[in-house]
């Protein structure tokens, strides 16, 4: 973990309220599920904003985010060369040693990604990887999964492509090993009740408004099968039967 400056590559709009930031990444290890606190402010805000890496290459991280609040907002409007400070890379990352095989990523929203970063540390590995990307309306996100992706299903609940519905309607759990997945809560613990019913090992990427994102305040803790967790620090991922008792 470093705290730096970077400098903004690039920050384009994909949607009426989704952006992709790409900045100087000067070294940093950013893992699959990892996040960067990230901070583009003086005096307004105070606190750092968390965001997923959607990719990493050498050179660079690229955030992709919604814009939800004022931080969010701040974010887009950096421009080419504008400044930035990060912290990270944060929390512990999907546990890569630990998955092979047919492995399924699935996402909602702005959980999605994450996942991209994760289906191509996943794919680099030797895994076979299907995404399963469900949106509101708007579609994003889909072109960058399709190099690490042996299938990619889609679902919206609003929009004109893909099946009409749930994302969590279309998986097939028990054609994998592991199902990793990262989005809203209720979609999450549905996920996990469908992985449960095939004995499939499922691993949650949690959300929590965030202060410190070092483990450090405790404001993020989170109650687990496990006693109380910090979802920065123990977290993001956890076992789904950590989180969600009746699975
Ligand atoms: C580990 C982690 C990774 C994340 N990765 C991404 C990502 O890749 N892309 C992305 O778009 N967003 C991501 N988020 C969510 C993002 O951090 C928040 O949307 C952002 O901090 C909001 O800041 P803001 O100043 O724009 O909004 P604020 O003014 O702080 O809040 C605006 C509204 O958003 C709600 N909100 C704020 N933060 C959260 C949160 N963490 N969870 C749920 N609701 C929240 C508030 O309750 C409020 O209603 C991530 C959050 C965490 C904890
Ligand atoms: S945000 Fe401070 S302990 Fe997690």
């Amino acid at each position: 973990m470093q705290y730096f400056q970077s400098t903004v590559q690039s920050n384009i709009q994909i949607t009426e309220d989704i952006w992709v930031m790409t900045v100087l990444r000067h070294g940093a290890q950013a893992s699959a599920g990892q996040f960067f606190m990230l901070k583009c402010w003086d005096q307004e805000l105070t606190l750092m904003r968390p965001i997923s890496v959607y990719q990493a290459t050498e050179e660079h991280l690229l955030f992709m985010y919604r814009i939800v609040g004022q931080g969010t907002r701040k974010l887009s409007q950096l421009q080419k060369g504008d400044p930035i400070s990060l912290l990270g890379g944060l929390g512990n990352g999907y546990p890569l040693d630990q998955l092979h095989g047919h492995i399924a990523v699935l996402g909602g929203g702005v959980g999605i990604p994450p996942l991209c970063l994760t289906a191509q540390m996943l794919q680099v590995q030797g895994c076979t990887v299907d995404a399963y990307l469900g949106y509101r309306d708007q579609l994003f996100a889909i072109e960058a999964f399709e190099p690490y992706c042996q299938d990619i299903f889609i679902s919206s609940e609003l929009g004109p492509e893909g099946y009409r519905g749930y994302i969590t309607d279309l998986l097939k759990a028990e054609q994998y090993d592991a199902v990793l997945t990262c989005g809203p809560e209720v979609m999450m613990r549905k996920v996990a009740q469908i992985c449960a019913a095939q004995q499939v090992t499922c691993w949650c990427s949690m959300e929590h408004r965030m202060a410190c994102g070092i483990g450090a305040c405790l404001g993020c803790s989170i109650p687990t099968s496990e006693g109380m967790k910090r979802v920065c620090k123990d977290g993001p991922i956890f076992l789904s039967t950590h989180l969600f008792q009746e699975v």
